[in-house]
């Protein structure tokens, strides 16, 4: 399995929630390393660049305000399989068919404030677009965690 990188955000609802540090401790504990990290704020432009994808859906506007309508956590975090692995902990789409123990089945009940964003491992490339669009190469870290050798075998 190789080592790949993805792009996590804790969403505006989860910011103004004091979830960023129960979010980082779940990808922590998990053996994931962050190589980035930066408290931001969203414009418009940003938004719609990020969720292109959804440009034609009729959630799009309500979608782009929401991720602009407060600051967030940008993040990339480092680690063997670690978009899939992402997507899983986060949990379903719509909280309400989240699985307990998801990020988004443990802190969200909504579809339009699920908390979390991660990287569409079904989307290839997706995660190396959406770290090059929040981050600059130079704010990417390299180095090991110290318990690197005991993570991997
Ligand atoms: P995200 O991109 O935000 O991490 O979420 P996701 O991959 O799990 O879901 P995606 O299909 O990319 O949808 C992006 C966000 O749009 C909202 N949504 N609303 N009303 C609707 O039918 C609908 N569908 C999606 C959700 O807030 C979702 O996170
Ligand atoms: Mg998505």
């Amino acid at each position: 399995m190789a080592r790949e990188r993805t792009f996590v955000m804790v969403k505006p609802d989860g910011v103004q929630r004091g979830l960023i540090g129960e979010i980082v401790s779940r990808l922590e504990d998990r053996g994931f390393t962050m190589v980035a990290g930066k408290f931001m704020q969203i414009d418009d432009e940003l938004a719609r660049e990020h969720y292109a994808e959804h440009v034609d859906k009729p959630f799009f506007d309500d979608l782009t305000s929401f991720i602009t309508a407060g600051p967030v956590f940008a993040m990339v975090w480092e680690g063997d399989d670690v978009t899939r692995q992402v997507r899983q902990m986060m949990g379903a789409t719509d909280p309400a068919e989240a699985a307990p123990g998801t990020i988004r089945g443990d802190f969200a009940v909504d579809l339009g404030r699920n908390v979390i964003h991660g990287s569409d491992n079904e989307d290839p490339g997706a995660n190396e677009r959406e770290i090059e669009l929040f981050f600059d190469s130079s704010e990417l870290i390299e180095y090991e965690r110290i318990d690197d050798s005991w993570l991997y075998e």
